[in-house]
Protein backbone atom coordinates (compact mmCIF):
# COMPACT_ATOMS: atom_id res chain seq x y z
CA UNK A 1 0.00 0.00 0.00
CA UNK A 2 1.29 3.36 -0.83
CA UNK A 3 -0.33 5.83 1.75
CA UNK A 4 0.12 9.97 1.90
CA UNK A 5 -0.80 11.39 5.61
CA UNK A 6 -1.81 14.94 5.51
CA UNK A 7 -3.85 17.30 7.96
CA UNK A 8 -3.28 20.92 10.36
CA UNK A 9 -0.49 20.92 12.22
CA UNK A 10 -0.56 18.95 15.36
CA UNK A 11 -3.70 16.71 14.82
CA UNK A 12 -1.30 13.85 14.87
CA UNK A 13 -0.17 13.04 11.52
CA UNK A 14 3.15 12.15 12.56
CA UNK A 15 1.67 9.82 15.77
CA UNK A 16 -0.10 8.06 12.90
CA UNK A 17 2.53 7.59 10.37
CA UNK A 18 4.98 6.14 13.02
CA UNK A 19 2.30 3.77 15.08
CA UNK A 20 1.18 2.59 11.27
CA UNK A 21 4.60 1.98 10.05
CA UNK A 22 5.63 0.06 13.61
CA UNK A 23 2.21 -2.25 12.86
CA UNK A 24 2.65 -3.12 9.21
CA UNK A 25 6.28 -4.28 9.84
CA UNK A 26 5.20 -5.92 12.96
CA UNK A 27 2.52 -7.91 10.62
CA UNK A 28 6.01 -8.81 8.33
CA UNK A 29 5.87 -6.53 5.50
CA UNK A 30 8.79 -4.05 4.33
CA UNK A 31 7.84 -0.58 5.36
CA UNK A 32 9.65 2.69 3.84
CA UNK A 33 9.01 5.66 5.65
CA UNK A 34 9.37 9.31 3.95
CA UNK A 35 9.39 12.14 6.12
CA UNK A 36 8.25 14.94 3.99
CA UNK A 37 7.35 17.35 6.66
CA UNK A 38 10.24 20.14 6.80
CA UNK A 39 9.32 19.95 10.54
CA UNK A 40 10.47 16.59 10.35
CA UNK A 41 9.82 13.91 13.71
CA UNK A 42 9.20 10.75 12.19
CA UNK A 43 11.83 8.98 13.24
CA UNK A 44 10.71 9.52 16.99
CA UNK A 45 7.49 8.36 16.41
CA UNK A 46 8.35 5.48 15.06
CA UNK A 47 10.82 5.35 17.96
CA UNK A 48 14.35 5.65 16.62
CA UNK A 49 16.91 5.81 19.08
CA UNK A 50 18.44 9.19 19.74
CA UNK A 51 21.87 8.00 18.68
CA UNK A 52 20.54 6.95 15.15
CA UNK A 53 18.50 10.12 14.80
CA UNK A 54 21.57 12.16 14.92
CA UNK A 55 23.00 10.60 12.28
CA UNK A 56 20.40 11.24 10.07
CA UNK A 57 20.74 13.64 7.23
CA UNK A 58 18.06 15.38 5.69
CA UNK A 59 18.35 14.96 2.13
CA UNK A 60 17.05 18.27 0.92
CA UNK A 61 20.63 19.62 2.88
CA UNK A 62 22.78 17.63 0.71
CA UNK A 63 23.77 20.25 -1.37
CA UNK A 64 26.53 18.34 -3.26
CA UNK A 65 24.35 14.96 -3.85
CA UNK A 66 21.90 17.32 -5.01
CA UNK A 67 24.39 18.95 -7.57
CA UNK A 68 25.66 15.71 -8.17
CA UNK A 69 22.42 14.26 -8.88
CA UNK A 70 21.09 16.51 -11.00
CA UNK A 71 23.76 17.96 -12.56
CA UNK A 72 22.70 21.52 -11.39
CA UNK A 73 24.78 24.67 -11.97
CA UNK A 74 24.02 27.86 -11.72
CA UNK A 75 24.50 29.46 -14.99
CA UNK A 76 24.09 32.69 -16.61
CA UNK A 77 20.96 32.27 -17.71
CA UNK A 78 19.71 30.73 -14.46
CA UNK A 79 19.86 26.88 -13.32
CA UNK A 80 19.88 23.91 -15.13
CA UNK A 81 19.50 20.61 -13.73
CA UNK A 82 18.73 17.06 -15.51
CA UNK A 83 14.78 16.19 -15.17
CA UNK A 84 14.83 12.62 -14.45
CA UNK A 85 17.97 11.87 -11.87
CA UNK A 86 19.21 9.05 -10.57
CA UNK A 87 17.23 8.16 -7.17
CA UNK A 88 16.60 4.60 -6.87
CA UNK A 89 19.57 4.15 -4.57
CA UNK A 90 18.54 6.37 -2.24
CA UNK A 91 16.10 4.47 -0.27
CA UNK A 92 18.98 2.19 0.30
CA UNK A 93 22.02 5.00 1.17
CA UNK A 94 20.31 7.45 2.60
CA UNK A 95 18.37 5.95 4.78
CA UNK A 96 17.97 4.95 8.50
CA UNK A 97 16.29 1.64 9.76
CA UNK A 98 14.03 -0.05 12.62
CA UNK A 99 12.86 -3.02 12.78
CA UNK A 100 11.90 -3.72 9.19
CA UNK A 101 11.16 0.22 8.44
CA UNK A 102 13.50 2.20 6.28
CA UNK A 103 13.10 6.18 6.89
CA UNK A 104 13.64 8.74 4.64
CA UNK A 105 13.89 12.45 5.87
CA UNK A 106 13.63 14.97 3.04
CA UNK A 107 13.65 17.68 5.51
CA UNK A 108 13.13 21.50 4.29
CA UNK A 109 12.49 21.99 0.64
CA UNK A 110 12.61 25.63 -0.17
CA UNK A 111 9.27 26.85 -1.50
CA UNK A 112 9.06 28.60 -4.56
CA UNK A 113 5.69 28.82 -4.98
CA UNK A 114 3.86 27.73 -8.41
CA UNK A 115 5.63 24.87 -8.35
CA UNK A 116 9.25 26.38 -7.86
CA UNK A 117 11.28 24.56 -9.89
CA UNK A 118 14.91 24.25 -8.33
CA UNK A 119 17.29 21.11 -7.86
CA UNK A 120 15.71 19.75 -4.35
CA UNK A 121 12.41 20.08 -5.73
CA UNK A 122 13.32 18.24 -8.56
CA UNK A 123 15.38 15.60 -6.77
CA UNK A 124 12.96 15.15 -4.46
CA UNK A 125 9.77 15.11 -6.31
CA UNK A 126 11.92 12.42 -8.41
CA UNK A 127 12.29 10.33 -5.61
CA UNK A 128 8.74 10.40 -4.60
CA UNK A 129 7.35 9.16 -7.70
CA UNK A 130 10.22 6.38 -7.80
CA UNK A 131 8.59 4.93 -4.74
CA UNK A 132 5.07 5.24 -5.00
CA UNK A 133 5.42 4.08 -8.98
CA UNK A 134 8.17 1.62 -8.58
CA UNK A 135 8.52 0.20 -5.12
CA UNK A 136 6.76 -2.90 -3.67
CA UNK A 137 6.88 -2.43 -0.48
CA UNK A 138 4.48 -0.47 1.54
CA UNK A 139 5.05 3.33 1.58
CA UNK A 140 3.98 5.94 4.02
CA UNK A 141 4.34 9.49 3.40
CA UNK A 142 3.87 12.03 6.40
CA UNK A 143 3.24 15.27 5.13
CA UNK A 144 2.10 19.11 5.89
CA UNK A 145 -1.12 20.41 4.97
CA UNK A 146 0.08 21.12 1.33
CA UNK A 147 0.39 18.31 -1.25
CA UNK A 148 3.03 19.99 -3.30
CA UNK A 149 5.88 17.46 -3.22
CA UNK A 150 3.14 15.04 -5.14
CA UNK A 151 4.42 15.48 -8.95
CA UNK A 152 0.94 14.84 -11.13
CA UNK A 153 1.20 11.75 -12.65
CA UNK A 154 2.32 9.65 -9.08
CA UNK A 155 -1.41 10.51 -7.45
CA UNK A 156 -2.91 7.70 -8.75
CA UNK A 157 -0.75 5.28 -7.50
CA UNK A 158 -1.65 6.67 -4.38
CA UNK A 159 -3.88 4.17 -2.48
CA UNK A 160 -4.65 6.60 0.13
CA UNK A 161 -4.63 9.99 0.99
CA UNK A 162 -5.50 9.60 4.75
CA UNK A 163 -6.20 13.57 6.19
CA UNK A 164 -5.87 13.54 10.00
CA UNK A 165 -8.47 15.50 11.74
CA UNK A 166 -9.48 16.44 15.71
CA UNK A 167 -12.74 17.39 16.69
CA UNK A 168 -12.32 21.30 15.89
CA UNK A 169 -13.58 23.29 13.16
CA UNK A 170 -10.30 24.45 12.26
CA UNK A 171 -8.77 20.92 11.23
CA UNK A 172 -11.88 20.01 9.28
CA UNK A 173 -11.30 23.37 7.54
CA UNK A 174 -7.83 22.44 6.20
CA UNK A 175 -9.56 18.96 5.57
CA UNK A 176 -11.86 20.56 3.27
CA UNK A 177 -8.48 22.76 1.36
CA UNK A 178 -6.46 19.30 1.38
CA UNK A 179 -9.39 17.48 -0.48
CA UNK A 180 -9.73 20.69 -2.97
CA UNK A 181 -5.88 20.37 -3.10
CA UNK A 182 -6.52 16.45 -3.92
CA UNK A 183 -9.10 16.77 -6.63
CA UNK A 184 -6.75 19.09 -8.30
CA UNK A 185 -4.05 16.86 -8.56
CA UNK A 186 -6.93 13.76 -9.10
CA UNK A 187 -5.78 12.10 -6.06
CA UNK A 188 -8.41 9.40 -5.81
CA UNK A 189 -8.94 7.71 -2.55
CA UNK A 190 -9.23 10.52 0.17
CA UNK A 191 -10.05 9.44 3.81
CA UNK A 192 -10.91 11.10 7.10
CA UNK A 193 -8.76 9.42 10.33
CA UNK A 194 -10.19 11.19 13.44
CA UNK A 195 -7.93 11.62 16.07
CA UNK A 196 -7.82 12.84 20.19
CA UNK A 197 -11.40 11.53 19.88
CA UNK A 198 -12.79 11.33 23.69
CA UNK A 199 -16.36 10.36 23.10
CA UNK A 200 -18.91 9.73 21.31
CA UNK A 201 -20.07 12.80 20.49
CA UNK A 202 -16.51 13.78 19.28
CA UNK A 203 -16.89 11.18 16.84
CA UNK A 204 -20.39 12.46 15.59
CA UNK A 205 -18.79 15.84 14.86
CA UNK A 206 -16.45 14.67 12.36
CA UNK A 207 -18.72 12.78 10.68
CA UNK A 208 -21.63 15.45 10.67
CA UNK A 209 -19.18 18.27 9.39
CA UNK A 210 -16.65 16.00 6.83
CA UNK A 211 -19.74 13.66 5.68
CA UNK A 212 -18.21 13.71 2.18
CA UNK A 213 -15.85 12.03 3.40
CA UNK A 214 -14.93 8.41 4.14
CA UNK A 215 -13.82 8.06 7.63
CA UNK A 216 -11.73 5.30 7.72
CA UNK A 217 -11.67 5.01 11.51
CA UNK A 218 -9.86 6.87 14.78
CA UNK A 219 -8.00 7.08 17.46
CA UNK A 220 -8.66 7.86 20.96
CA UNK A 221 -7.86 11.09 22.95
CA UNK A 222 -4.83 9.08 24.98
CA UNK A 223 -2.35 10.26 27.46
CA UNK A 224 0.23 8.04 26.54
CA UNK A 225 0.41 9.27 23.15
CA UNK A 226 1.45 12.60 25.16
CA UNK A 227 3.91 10.65 27.40
CA UNK A 228 5.35 8.78 24.48
CA UNK A 229 6.18 12.44 23.05
CA UNK A 230 7.53 13.69 25.70
CA UNK A 231 9.92 11.05 26.42
CA UNK A 232 11.21 11.29 23.16
CA UNK A 233 9.38 7.31 22.35
CA UNK A 234 6.65 6.17 19.76
CA UNK A 235 3.60 5.37 21.23
CA UNK A 236 3.88 2.36 19.94
CA UNK A 237 6.48 1.22 22.25
CA UNK A 238 4.27 2.23 25.58
CA UNK A 239 0.44 1.76 24.98
CA UNK A 240 -1.11 -1.26 22.98
CA UNK A 241 -4.82 0.34 22.63
CA UNK A 242 -2.96 2.82 19.75
CA UNK A 243 -1.76 -0.19 18.46
CA UNK A 244 -5.10 -1.91 18.19
CA UNK A 245 -6.66 1.06 16.64
CA UNK A 246 -4.32 1.69 14.20
CA UNK A 247 -4.53 -1.88 13.41
CA UNK A 248 -8.00 -1.63 12.66
CA UNK A 249 -7.62 1.45 10.43
CA UNK A 250 -5.14 -0.90 8.90
CA UNK A 251 -7.47 -3.50 8.26
CA UNK A 252 -10.36 -1.01 6.45
CA UNK A 253 -7.33 0.18 5.05
CA UNK A 254 -7.39 -3.17 3.04
CA UNK A 255 -10.64 -3.56 2.21
CA UNK A 256 -11.24 -0.46 0.81
CA UNK A 257 -7.74 -0.83 -1.57
CA UNK A 258 -8.99 -1.38 -5.16
N1 LIG B 1 -4.68 10.75 20.34
C1 LIG B 1 -3.90 11.62 20.98
N2 LIG B 1 -4.08 11.88 22.29
C2 LIG B 1 -3.30 12.75 22.93
N3 LIG B 1 -2.29 13.42 22.36
C3 LIG B 1 -2.06 13.22 21.06
C4 LIG B 1 -2.83 12.30 20.30
N4 LIG B 1 -2.35 12.28 19.03
C5 LIG B 1 -1.32 13.15 19.01
N5 LIG B 1 -1.13 13.70 20.22
C6 LIG B 1 -0.11 14.70 20.58
O1 LIG B 1 -0.31 15.86 19.78
C7 LIG B 1 0.93 16.43 19.42
C8 LIG B 1 1.01 16.56 17.90
O2 LIG B 1 1.06 15.28 17.31
P1 LIG B 1 1.86 15.03 15.95
O3 LIG B 1 1.66 13.59 15.59
O4 LIG B 1 3.24 15.52 16.06
O5 LIG B 1 1.03 15.96 14.97
P2 LIG B 1 1.36 16.49 13.50
O6 LIG B 1 2.38 15.56 12.89
O7 LIG B 1 0.06 16.45 12.78
O8 LIG B 1 1.86 17.88 13.64
C9 LIG B 1 2.01 15.53 19.99
O9 LIG B 1 2.46 16.08 21.22
C10 LIG B 1 1.30 14.23 20.24
O10 LIG B 1 1.86 13.50 21.28
MG1 LIG C 1 4.25 16.01 12.08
Amino acid sequence: MKIAISGKGGVGKTTLAGVMARCLADRGFKVLAIDADPDSNLASAIGIDWDTMREIKPLAQMTEFIEERTGSKKGEYGSFFKLNPKVEDIPESFSVEKDGIKLVVLGNIPQGGGGCFCAENVLLKSLLSYVLIERDEHVIVDMEAGLEHLGRGTTEYIDALIVVVEPGQRSFQTARDVKRLAADLHIPHVYIVGNKVMDDKDLALIKEHLNDLPLLGYLSYNDKIMEADKRGLSPYDIDTKIKTEVNAIIDILKTVKK
